[in-house]
């Protein structure tokens, strides 16, 4: 076996692994901070950041001493008992947010999956829709993950195609668009409305300023649920503890998942308050690793760290840079550079056969990973803890590429 061969693991991914994925030509091996390392010893800045799951950085100490802690002691109990861990997860999630309660799930589509659910049960159980009839508004462009449900809503061929039949009630909008959310809303048998505050798998979209208090407003108007998918958006991501804080928002269903554990771990949850909550009952949805110990000791953790070392401040400013020094980068690839605290993107101009995905195997000769989103945007989310220094030199590194190109 070579085993500082980056091939051999790829050939071996290859062989034996279904190929539902296409990744960039590099086998990484260790990871800490903002670095990570391959398999040959280079060395990398991470702008991908796990899709904005390693926000608090790549095995962060404090989070591994709690993994670590908690599985020596307890691993899984499922939730046919009590533990003494989940309750302190609950408690402190639900105090951070403002919510009477949490539920735990493990990826962000079990979230996602939990949000629907309780949505319909919440428009049976207390606003009165007929048996069956409730349809959730949706946006175009989303990305809320993988199940045929979640599929169900999307508007992406690759997402969708071939998944058939698919789940009925839902209602396809197009994004930041106020009237056909007026319109969708006028239909009494809605009962929520679906909404990412940044489409960040669609290319990282933002939508108009006041677009999501709108939004909001209008859904109470119409005695319709307000949930935000903060699965990526969320946790310090854009500048702001949750997206939707930039505009004053409260969700009535706040979907997380990703950097809930820093990356340590799949965990997620919902969190809503009791009278949407308590509509589901014992025994009507769950999971078996959900809120197990060791999630529920490194999810406090990793809400912990981001607290402690400030980590909206910081995607707040080191955002800012990276935008402002992207934008004064000269080169014809570049077609325009947006986002929002650390969730940034450019888009990219073909020209002379070069696409994204060769300006992203371009940078990673020059220690920057990033990956595209779609044909032509390339996604860069650093973990929120990457310092001014090395935000200049990932900057200096990237802009070197744009030149060479
Ligand atoms: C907004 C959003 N929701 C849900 C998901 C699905 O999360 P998971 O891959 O953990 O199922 C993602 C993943 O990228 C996402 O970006």
């Amino acid at each position: 076996m070579n085993t500082g061969n980056a091939q051999y693991y790829m050939d071996r991914e290859d062989r034996f692994g279904a190929h539902n994925y296409h990744p960039l030509p590099v086998v990484l091996e260790r990871g800490e901070g903002v670095f990570v390392w391959d398999v040959e010893g280079n060395k990398y800045y991470d702008f991908l950041a796990a899709y904005s799951a390693v926000n608090q950085g790549h095995c962060h100490p404090k989070i591994v001493a709690a993994l670590v802690e908690q599985s020596r002691k307890l691993a899984l109990t499922s939730r046919a008992y009590y533990n003494n861990v989940l309750g302190e997860w609950e408690e402190y999630a639900t105090r951070l947010f403002g919510y009477d309660k949490m539920l735990p799930m493990n990826s962000g589509a079990e979230a996602d999956e939990t949000a629907l659910k309780l949505t319909r049960k919440w428009a049976y159980k207390v606003k009165g829709i007929a048996p069956n009839q409730a349809k959730i508004v949706v946006c175009n462009g989303n990305f809320h993950g993988r199940t045929i449900t979640i599929i169900s809503m999307s508007s992406d061929p690759d997402a969708y195609n071939d998944y058939g039949p698919y789940t009925p009630g839902f209602i396809n909008i197009p994004y930041n668009d106020i009237p056909a959310l007026e319109k969708a809303l006028s239909d009494p048998t809605v009962a929520g409305f679906l909404v990412e505050p940044i489409q960040a798998e669609a290319g990282v979209y933002l939508p108009e300023d006041g677009y999501l208090k709108k939004a909001a407003e209008l859904c109470k108007k119409h005695q319709v649920l307000f949930l935000a998918d903060e699965v990526q958006t969320g946790l310090a991501r854009t500048g702001k503890m949750l997206a939707c804080d930039h505009e004053g928002v409260r969700p009535d269903i706040l979907i997380l998942g990703k950097a809930m554990s820093g990356g340590m771990y799949p965990v997620s949850c919902v969190l809503a308050d009791d009278p949407i909550m308590l509509t589901i009952k014992p025994g009507e949805h769950g999971s078996t690793y959900g809120g197990n110990p060791v999630a529920a000791k490194v999810a406090i953790t990793a809400l912990e760290v981001i607290q402690e070392e400030k980590l909206a401040d910081n995607a707040s400013r080191m955002g800012e840079l990276f935008r402002r020094e992207m934008k004064a980068v000269k080169s014809d690839l570049i077609e325009v550079v947006r986002g929002k605290g650390l969730l940034n993107a450019i888009a990219i101009k073909p020209r002379n056969g070069k696409t994204a995905w060769d300006v992203c195997l371009a940078m990673k000769k020059n220690g920057i990973l990033a990956k595209p989103t779609h044909e032509h945007i390339i996604r860069f989310t650093p973990p929120l803890i990457i310092t001014e220094a090395q935000m200049r030199d990932a900057i200096a590194r990237i802009s070197q590429t744009f030149a060479e190109l």
